[in-house]
């Protein structure tokens, strides 16, 4: 297709994205009913890296189609546990025999720094389906005694059986393509679900090339179907279908409510992982020298574009000036530029879109009268590069501070002691991760307790675990997602009650 792309790009990787990239419906590679294509781009230009067959209602109905008779009459729903666990574990180990082909289409796709997508999204992602290969077998009911009063002297057995939810259809967002894929499919395939996916319409091509893994793995047909496409049009129909059993979402607070009234129809379960505003509280008695660099990962991991970055930084005043200004410091240093440039530690945000999004609340920010002692403006002359920013003179109720920015700009605000921290820190509609710095312990768990957070980091930031539930308080979503909560969103319970005496 004569795309523009860098010379040192992995050959597999030119070879994928060299031909208009299918749909999987039903194990077969397929083009959009439409005929229709779309492009990506690669962030760190603006030129078009690769063309996408554009999924829209008809390819979603084609693709639940399969989903729903991959679950009602496949051979998926009779296999046993530990069979569904081993082909899990089997794609985990194809992931990972294909690191380096993955973090070069993470790179390109989305933007993020090739050494970051190898070290970090790729490897979470195996390891994620090698955790939920293990849950596979270990999906159980219980055993429940009952009283029954008006039936004296009967006697029961009781129990519980863990069953599949049934068809799911998962929306996933740009800033971790691969990683968001293998959050959602892990649990699905560990509890027997299948599912419909569909990858951002800016990032679709690794979600694409998982599929070929899947298929090569030897998941049945239909168990995965992938349907990349617009949030308007396939995502919606996705939401809305009446075949689906369950949706699954990870992106904006505000098409989240849209999924929800979507869902309505059926109403199809329902998990939401949405966005955040994330206190960052560094108190006076904190290891400073891992606070500061600690909180400038928290905010500068993934150019910001984390729903649980450390976007409002709380200080406690003595130490206040030292800390913002050392984030300040390790902001100017960060070196920005194209993710395959081997030195590169920041890259693109992921369009342009985004970029003027973020543009805007700096604009914003600086008009309502905050400061920035770091960064401020877009970067560079091509592609889709901000400077990272450390904004003062910030004040609790400036968008800057209310909203999710979802890019490298974090606020600073100083507080004088914990009793007024708790409720500054909980001022926001959002309750995704919070963070404190200190070397009270006491004081660490007693913050911990009261912040109103899904995930509450204690001198550390942006630590994932496949082990560890992830999901939001408040307006930051429905559910959590990995550790053993997660097999909550995917199964349904039965009773099953039998008089045996
Ligand atoms: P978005 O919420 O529009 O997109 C996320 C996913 O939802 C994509 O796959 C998209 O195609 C799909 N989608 C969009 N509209 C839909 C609809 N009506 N029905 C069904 N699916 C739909 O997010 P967008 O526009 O990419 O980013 C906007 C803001 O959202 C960001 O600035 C950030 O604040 C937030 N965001 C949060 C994320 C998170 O991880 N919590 C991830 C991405 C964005
Ligand atoms: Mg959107």
């Amino acid at each position: 297709m004569g795309i523009a792309v860098s010379p040192q790009i992995h050959p597999q990787v030119a070879e994928f994205i060299d031909q208009p990239r299918k749909m999987l419906i039903n194990g077969r590679w397929v083009n959009a009913a439409s005929g229709k294509t779309f492009p990506t781009y690669n962030p760190a230009t603006g030129e078009i890296l690769a063309h996408v067959a554009e999924g829209d209602r008809e390819d979603i109905n084609q693709a639940v189609k399969a989903a729903r008779n991959a679950f009602d009459n496949g051979p998926w729903r009779r296999m046993t546990a530990s069979q569904r666990g081993r082909l899990i574990w089997k794609l985990a180990d194809l992931l990972e025999q294909h690191t380096e082909e993955f973090g070069y289409i993470e790179s390109l796709d989305n933007g993020k720094p090739l050494n970051i997508a190898k070290a970090a999204d790729v490897p979470l992602a195996v390891d994620l389906f090698r955790y939920m290969a293990g849950w596979a077998t270990k999906i159980e009911g219980n055993t429940i005694p009952l009283s029954v009063p008006y039936t004296p002297g009967a006697k029961y057995l009781a129990y519980t059986l863990r069953e599949p939810v049934g068809v799911v259809g998962q929306i996933i967002p740009w800033n971790f393509p691969l990683l968001m894929a293998a959050w959602k499919l892990g649990p699905a395939l560990a509890t027997g679900c299948t599912v419909v996916l569909k990858p951002a319409e800016q990032t679709p091509l690794s979600a694409l090339r998982l599929g070929d893994l899947i298929m090569e793995a030897g998941f049945p047909e239909g168990v995965v179907n992938i349907v990349p496409g617009y949030g308007e049009t396939a995502g919606a129909a996705l939401a809305a279908h009446p075949d689906v059993d369950k949706v699954a979402f990870t992106g904006s607070t505000e098409v989240g409510k849209l999924i929800v009234h979507a869902a309505a129809g059926n109403l199809k379960k329902v998990s939401l992982e949405l966005g955040g505003k994330s206190p960052n509280v560094v108190f006076k008695d904190a290891d400073l020298e891992i606070a500061i660099p600690g909180s400038a990962s928290a905010i500068f991991f993934n150019h910001g574009q984390c729903c649980c970055a450390g976007s409002r930084l709380y200080v406690e005043k003595s130490v206040y000036d030292q800390v913002v200004e050392g984030v300040a410091e390790a902001a100017r240093k960060i070196k920005v530029g194209s993710g395959l440039d081997p030195d590169t530690q920041m890259g693109p945000l992921v369009s342009e879109e985004q970029m003027n999004r973020v543009c805007g609340y700096l604009d914003a920010g600086l008009s309502e009268g905050a400061k920035a002692i770091a960064g401020g403006h877009k970067a560079g002359d091509r592609g889709y590069f901000v400077e990272p920013t450390v904004l003062v003179n910030t004040q609790e109720k400036m968008k800057v501070v209310q909203e999710e920015i979802f890019g490298p700009v974090v606020v600073a605000m100083p507080f004088t002691d914990p009793e007024e921290i708790i409720p500054r820190a909980n001022n926001s509609d959002y309750g995704l991760a919070a963070a404190v710095w200190t070397r009270d312990i006491g004081k660490a768990h007693r913050m911990a307790e009261q912040l109103r957070a899904g995930t509450v980091w204690i001198n550390c930031y942006n630590i994932f675990d496949a082990a560890m539930p992830f999901g939001g308080y408040k307006q930051s979503g429905w559910g959590r997602e990995m550790g053993h909560d997660v097999l909550n969103l995917y199964t349904q319970t039965k009773a099953v009650c039998t008089r045996i005496a």
